[in-house]
């Protein structure tokens, strides 16, 4: 798909390397300050992955940030597809949290047994291969995230549903990030990243553990 959409003159998508991903010091500062608060909080965000140079940089601007929606709570339960081996379950929405502070945080999860309620965190039940269990998600975050991460099933099925529900949800100006993608699944997202209209500023991510699509609304 990808080699046709090249053929048809659509190019590809770059690859970029994540540690390069912060364009400023003021981005680096704050991708330095949000890795604390991923391992403060337990998540494997920072201390596996090296998210925070992605993330420090979308959301740098710390105090304009108002919601934050991401799909995989992180459960320890075998029984659950995509359970964690180490990471806290709702690490990383709790590191976002005490990241920004006027946000609100969202999370969902299959895993009904790790939905909670805390300060500034709301979580809800979401099936990624159900499209219509969205539904309560998007009546409470009102169509305006900052930012909506898809850290769940990880198959492109469960991914392509997130990405349409980040796409409908996200504000002019706004995130959608889909981690963990596998290095060999490049040509896919390529692909899909052909499909997107020019509204959409389509960014590849490596790093050492997989591929990141990263996708910022422009209007
Ligand atoms: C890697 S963990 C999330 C880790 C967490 N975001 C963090 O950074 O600490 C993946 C989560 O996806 C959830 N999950 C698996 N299948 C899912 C599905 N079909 N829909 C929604 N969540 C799913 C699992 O229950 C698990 O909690």
């Amino acid at each position: 798909m990808s080699e046709l959409a090249a053929s048809v003159g659509k190019p590809k998508t770059p690859v970029t390397e994540i540690v390069d991903f912060p364009a400023n010091d003021e981005q680096r500062q704050a991708a330095n300050a949000l890795k604390q608060h991923f391992d403060a909080q337990g998540s494997d965000k920072s201390n596996h992955h090296s998210y925070h140079h992605l993330y420090g940089a979308i959301l740098a601007n710390r105090e304009a940030m108002r919601s934050v929606i991401e799909i995989g709570i992180g459960t320890q339960h075998s029984d659950t597809v995509s359970y964690m081996v180490a990471g806290k379950p709702g690490g990383s929405l709790r590191a976002f949290r005490d990241f920004l502070p006027f946000a609100r945080i969202y999370g969902a999860d299959i895993d009904r047994r790790v939905l909670f309620k805390e300060e500034r965190i709301e979580t809800f039940f979401v099936d990624q291969t159900e499209p219509a269990t969205f539904e309560q998600l998007a009546r409470s975050v009102d169509g305006e995230c900052d930012l909506i991460i898809d850290d769940g099933l990880h198959s492109p099925n469960a991914n392509i549903q997130t990405l349409i529900f980040g796409l409908k949800n996200v504000r002019r100006g706004g995130w959608v990030v889909v981690e963990d993608i596998g290095h060999h699944a490049l040509p896919v997202w390529q692909a899909v990243s052909a499909l997107l209209p020019e509204r959409y500023r389509r960014h590849i991510v490596n790093e050492e553990h997989g591929l990141v699509f990263a996708v910022q609304r422009l209007e």
